[in-house]
């Protein structure tokens, strides 16, 4: 025996008890609930009296119901899923059987309600910690997981392209190169009897950030955070003429004016202490999905990491480097053998030095005579000279006092 078979025998020894019984039900009580279907309908209290093959409810109260009027059953013909059942259903009349069959019920649209979820967030005390250290050894530089660089973003121009580097300080923050933001002044006549600094392009719907991006010819939304600009802050100070105080901050906001969620690739980086200096030679290295070498035109798309060795600054100031041009809020750095170096492209970017086993902000990729040439080191901001600017002008001095920094 089939099931209809079963509940048509079912149904009809109802129907005898059921002319014995009269059924009173409350219609008010009956229609409180869902009008339309969601999740198996159990609490559908609305008038679709049709099955899904277009036949016409019978009245349930025709019928002895082990159901209550809490589960909807009532006076009326209406679909209804008092037992369970996948959805509503009713009985409709099949030649001389009383069968069960199911209704069509118009789904309820899900509630597109915001469930607040606390999103994790970096503070002044959980910055600097990557969440992988590997690298694939190529030329000149590795390429690295943005999990072991976590703090890098990426700077899109308006066109899309990569503009800059820049690198996590706060959730809201980005720390980079002020000469990032510099028009185009090739194209305008006259532009050199203008202060160059006064022709900064400062329009901050002309940027996007990225961060936790692997490569900047990749898309991977599960991972990466898309940022607008909300503040553009360039250093009043700068000077385009010799880079002199190179160095700006973004603030940034995702669609929802939210900042940056912590995850294994997006972390914010560590601010060393007002000064500090690490000694001669102390190994830290510089990221970026920079240019491959001076002359290749293209960028390599893909997150590089280098290592390079600090140069004292009376080095760096030496006539055969590069002399006088080296000011005090400026640091050299470069491969022993010149191999790797920062480029163009890596601009902005972050160059991390790690004390303590947490990785620190000592410089801001700036600029330098090629890349990797002998004797021409690439040269940072000294980011240790602006811990009161970044102080002031993000409004968080917890997070430039430097707390995570080791003391002797
Ligand atoms: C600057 O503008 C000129 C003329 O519009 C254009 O040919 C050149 O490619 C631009 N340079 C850059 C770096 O955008
Ligand atoms: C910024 O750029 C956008 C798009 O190019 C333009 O619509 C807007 O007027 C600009 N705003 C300012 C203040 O220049
Ligand atoms: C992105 O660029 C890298 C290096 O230029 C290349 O190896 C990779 O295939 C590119 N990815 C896509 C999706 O085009
Ligand atoms: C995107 O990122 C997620 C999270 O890290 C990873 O599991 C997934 O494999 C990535 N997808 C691609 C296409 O790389
Ligand atoms: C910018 O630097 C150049 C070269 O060192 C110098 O001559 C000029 O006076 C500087 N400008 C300002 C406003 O300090
Ligand atoms: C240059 O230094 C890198 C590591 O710093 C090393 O792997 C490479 O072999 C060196 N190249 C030469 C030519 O010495």
């Amino acid at each position: 025996m089939n099931l209809s078979v079963v509940i048509a025998v079912i149904m009809s020894l109802s129907i005898e008890m059921a002319r014995s019984t009269k059924w009173k039900f409350n219609r008010q009580s009956v229609l409180k609930g869902d009008t339309c279907l969601s999740e198996d309908g159990s609490s559908y209290r609305g008038t679709v009296s049709w099955s899904k093959s277009g036949r016409r409810c019978l009245h349930w109260g025709r019928y002895i119901s082990i159901w209550g009027t809490s589960s909807g059953i009532g006076s009326h013909n209406f679909c209804r899923n008092p037992d369970s059942s996948s959805m509503p259903w009713c009985r409709v009349r099949i030649g001389t059987n009383i069968v069960k069959e199911y209704c069509e019920i118009p789904k309820c649209s899900t509630p597109t309600l915001k469930t607040p979820v606390v999103q994790p967030k970096d503070t002044e005390l959980t910055c600097g910690q990557a969440s992988e250290h590997r690298q694939f050894k190529i030329v000149g530089g590795s390429f690295t997981p943005i999990e072991s660089q976590p703090w890098v973003a990426a700077i899109l121009n308006r066109r899309g392209d990569l503009l800059c580097g820049g690198s996590l300080i706060a959730p809201c923050w980005v720390l980079t190169a002020a000469h990032c933001f510099e028009g185009n002044f090739t194209s305008s006549l006259k532009c050199d009897s203008l202060n160059k600094a006064e022709m900064l392009d400062q329009n901050t719907s002309h940027f996007t950030v990225y961060l936790g991006k692997k490569a900047t010819n990749e898309t991977n939304t599960s991972k990466e955070q898309k940022f607008m600009v909300e503040k553009m802050i360039i250093n009043r100070r700068y000077n385009s003429t010799n880079y002199n105080h190179d160095i700006a901050l973004l603030k940034i906001k995702n669609k929802d004016g939210e900042c940056a969620v912590k995850t294994a690739a997006t972390r914010t980086v560590c601010l060393p202490p007002f000064r500090t200096q690490l000694p001669d030679s102390y190994q830290c290295s510089v990221a970026g999905y920079g240019r491959e070498n001076e002359h290749a035109w293209t960028y390599s798309n893909v997150l590089k990491e280098g290592r390079v060795n600090l140069l004292s600054q009376s080095e760096c100031r030496k006539k055969n480097f590069y002399g006088d041009s080296i000011t005090g809020n400026m640091l050299c750095a470069a491969n022993p053998n010149w191999s790797t170096d920062s480029c163009k492209g890596d601009s902005g970017g972050p160059l991390v030095c790690e004390v303590g086993g947490r990785m620190f902000l000592f410089g801001v990729v700036s600029w330098g005579d090629g890349c990797a040439q002998k004797n021409k080191p690439g040269v940072y901001t000294r980011v240790t000279n602006y811990n009161k600017w970044i102080a002031k002008n993000t409004g968080l001095p917890q997070y430039t006092a430097g707390k995570m920094y080791p003391t002797k």
